[in-house]
């Protein structure tokens, strides 16, 4: 791993360097209380999954194979216990503690031994995609190689959130602002972004804002000032979820019971996803569905291999 076998235009392999991702799943999550007294936002369920398998389907889904998860002291042994080394998915998968909620670029500051000289994906532990097409739009962003790429979803209110605006004959990006006190309807940056291996280096130079932390806005302004921000504007047809409060954390379950329930195919399994991507053989998965017991979830699995051989 590190490594990544690719076609050039003349179907020679070529050898890349591969992207890493960090999941980032700290906060101590006060607008869920008391859910999240004892346990960490991104374990609670998302109808039949823990909130974190969410992103990192996503991750999977961009190819990306070598995941880092960061989290607090108190709940960095419970992802630890969940995902194990990541062989489960084909992927490998290392641990690391932000001891305070000091903000999301401290994530690089963190990760900076693991990502080493390669470039880089992020994504929050408690941000929900859904769509067809999010993949290649992720794939796209894996192989940009310079520069960031985010994505904005325009929002009701995206007062709570980094607010980007474009200039409206050339559609390029201008402005990006955290929270900004405007409620009028916008485009929100979703917690999913890709950089080059610079972020390192920008994300140590940036100071604490007002409320005490790192912002990934500000990194994000500093690729925009380079005329390197890149921002994917993702459609009526991309579903973003927020889970930060007991009422959109059940709307999240309930859409993701209801696409699946019509559907009979699960939103974001990553044994399934690994399969499809040939990182887990079909016994692979069978033995982790014997390992997981009697229940929906490892029929589920067992359903996907038999669907896959015997179509
Ligand atoms: C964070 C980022 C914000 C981004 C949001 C996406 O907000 O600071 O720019 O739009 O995630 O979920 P926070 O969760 O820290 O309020």
């Amino acid at each position: 791993m590190g490594q990544l076998l690719v076609l050039d235009k003349q179907d020679r392999y070529l050898t890349v360097s591969a992207m890493k991702g960090i999941i980032l799943a700290g906060g101590i999550g006060t607008r869920l209380f008391p859910l999240t007294i004892s346990m960490s936002k991104q374990m609670m369920p998302v109808y039949d999954k823990p909130m974190i398998y969410y992103p990192l389907g996503v991750l999977l889904l961009a190819g990306i194979r070598e995941i880092l998860i960061i989290s607090t002291p108190r709940d960095l042994p419970h992802f630890r216990m969940l995902l194990g080394d990541g062989s489960a998915y084909g992927i490998s998968l290392s641990f690391l503690v932000q001891q305070e909620p000091r903000g999301l670029a401290e994530a690089f500051l963190i990760g900076r031994d693991f990502i080493r000289n390669d470039s880089v994906a992020m994504i929050l532990g408690d941000n929900i995609f859904y769509g067809a097409g999010l993949a290649a739009l992720c794939r796209k962003a894996v192989r940009n190689e310079v520069g960031a790429t985010v994505f904005a979803y325009r929002v009701e209110d995206p007062s709570r959130y980094g607010v980007v605006e474009f200039d409206a004959m050339s559609g390029k990006p201008t402005q990006i602002e955290e929270k900004p006190k405007k409620t009028s309807r916008g485009w929100a940056v979703t917690g999913l972004y890709f950089y080059d291996n610079e972020v390192v280096e920008i994300a140590s130079r940036i100071t604490p804002s007002a409320r005490g932390e790192l912002e990934i806005t500000d990194v994000n302004r500093a690729y925009l000032e380079r005329g390197q921000l890149n921002v994917c504007r993702l459609g009526r047809g991309f579903a973003w979820l927020d889970t930060g409060t007991p009422e959109s954390l059940h709307d999240a379950s309930s859409f993701v019971r209801t696409i699946e329930a019509r559907q009979g195919s699960k939103i974001m399994c990553p044994e399934e996803i690994a399969f499809d991507l040939g990182y887990l053989s079909a016994d692979d998965v069978l033995s982790r569905a014997n390992w997981l017991g009697d229940n929906d979830y490892s029929a589920y699995l067992r359903r996907c291999v038999e669907e896959r051989l015997y179509a």
